[in-house]
């Protein structure tokens, strides 16, 4: 395949054919690993092949920021390291397909089927994108960045835009990353360079990193317009792909992530040893809201929604939150989030649940609500991508004997 260069973890499970590589772990291997996702069980989604990269011209690695601009800037990843000062912050990435499967089980979307696994986070070191753009000094009418990979697709290399603002509001958080964890970034993940755009969908977190443009316009880049959207529900896969005025609509592109969880203990499906067992069990499992919304509170229930318990909920983001107080370094980057108020990582939930009450009924299903009162929905939205999946997530179990 194209991707001979790049070695891979044999847990990981292949969502696509051999080629592109788009995998997500096993969701309790992702959980298990905790707070911090290794490279090796991190999720892919590669859209082509991966650009190759050697070591040695990593620090020669070019990228420009052009367009309206008043000072055009091309840089090398070495000139980035050397002028701008480095920060490292905890980020979780999720694909806006998280989840995907149900949608497909529902009807069948124009996309792959993710279980809940399309989610990871990372330390990432680079640099706020905001101080390169102040650097260039954006003309008066600029309201967009538009940001270019270098791996060449069928449509063109794959390109995407945020807005402005969103780039120059600290508690957005918008970063270029050269680092992952403290090591440099696999191929896989954007190495040498990539953008992080925390809260939003990690389809905006363009890898291999080469063009920044400065626009008074969304991106018209192909994988801009014809991916990453919430179309409405009637448009269907035979229609939409014939009716460019769909895919056109801004308002339909997607941003910040959805409210969502997932149950990673018990799996859907496991038959629970209940039978002379121990008297409780721990149901446990993940949860994220979008734009840097922090989780207030999770709920699980046994009844399909007639009644709800309360889970607890770990914000491990917040131990990173109280050093970035007292100006630590890491991986050679400020921890640089105690002035952010935002949330950009994943919390964990979990419940310690009565091994009776779960005999009452064979599913347990959790949903997750944000600091705004955003909850997450009983019903599902299809659309054709199939993106932004959040209904209340349930896992079936069985008991033996
Ligand atoms: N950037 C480039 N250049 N090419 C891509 O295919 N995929 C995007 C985004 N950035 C992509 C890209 C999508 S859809 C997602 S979800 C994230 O990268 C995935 O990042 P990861 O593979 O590091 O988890």
């Amino acid at each position: 395949t194209p991707d001979n260069h790049v070695p891979r973890d044999a847990r990981l499970i292949r969502l696509t054919g051999v080629h592109p590589f788009n995998v997500e772990a096993p969701l309790s291997a992702l959980y298990d690993e905790g707070f911090l996702t290794s490279p090796d069980l991190f999720y892919v989604r590669n859209h082509g092949a991966v650009p190759q990269v050697d070591d040695s011209t990593i620090p020669d690695w070019e990228f420009s920021i052009e367009g309206m601009v008043k000072t055009p800037i091309t840089m090398t990843l070495k000139d980035l390291i050397a002028n701008f000062e480095q920060i490292t912050v905890p980020i979780t990435l999720v694909c806006a397909g998280n989840r995907r499967k149900e949608q497909n089980q529902v009807r069948k979307s124009k996309g792959f089927s993710w279980g809940a696994a399309g989610v990871s986070t990372a330390l990432w070191t680079g640099v706020p994108l905001s101080e390169l753009i102040l650097a260039a000094q954006p003309m008066r009418g600029a309201r967009y960045v538009c940001m270019e990979g270098a791996d060449k697709l069928p449509n063109g290399y794959y390109g995407t835009s945020v807005k402005l603002n969103w780039v120059m509001d600290p508690n957005r958080g918008i970063m270029l990353a050269h680092k992952m964890n403290g090591e440099l970034l696999r191929p896989d993940h954007g190495k040498p360079l990539r953008a992080v755009v925390p809260g939003q969908i990690g389809g905006r977190s363009v890898k291999w990193l080469k063009k920044i443009i400065v626009t008074a316009g969304p991106s018209d880049n192909w994988y801009h317009i014809y991916d990453n959207r919430v179309l409405p529900t009637m448009v269907s896969p035979e229609q939409s792909a014939n009716e460019p005025k769909w895919w056109t609509d801004e308002r339909y592109a997607i941003y910040d992530l959805s409210t969502n969880s997932a149950t990673a203990y018990p799996a859907h499906e496991e038959q629970l040893c209940l039978v002379n067992g121990p008297e409780t069990y721990r149901a446990r499992g993940y949860a994220y809201g979008g734009g840097g919304r922090r989780i207030t509170r999770v709920e699980v229930t046994l009844d399909k929604g007639k009644s709800w318990a309360l889970a607890d909920i770990k914000y491990h983001e917040d131990a990173y939150r109280d050093h970035a107080d007292e100006n630590e370094v890491l991986f050679g980057g400020k921890l640089d989030m105690g002035w952010r108020e935002s949330c950009f990582c994943w919390c964990f939930w979990e419940i310690v649940l009565n091994v009776e009450d779960l005999s009452i009924s064979g599913d347990i299903m959790v949903r997750a609500m944000d600091e705004s009162m955003n909850v997450q929905p009983r019903d599902m939205y299809w659309s054709v991508l199939g993106m932004m999946n959040n209904p209340w997530y349930r896992v079936t179990i069985s008991r033996e004997g």
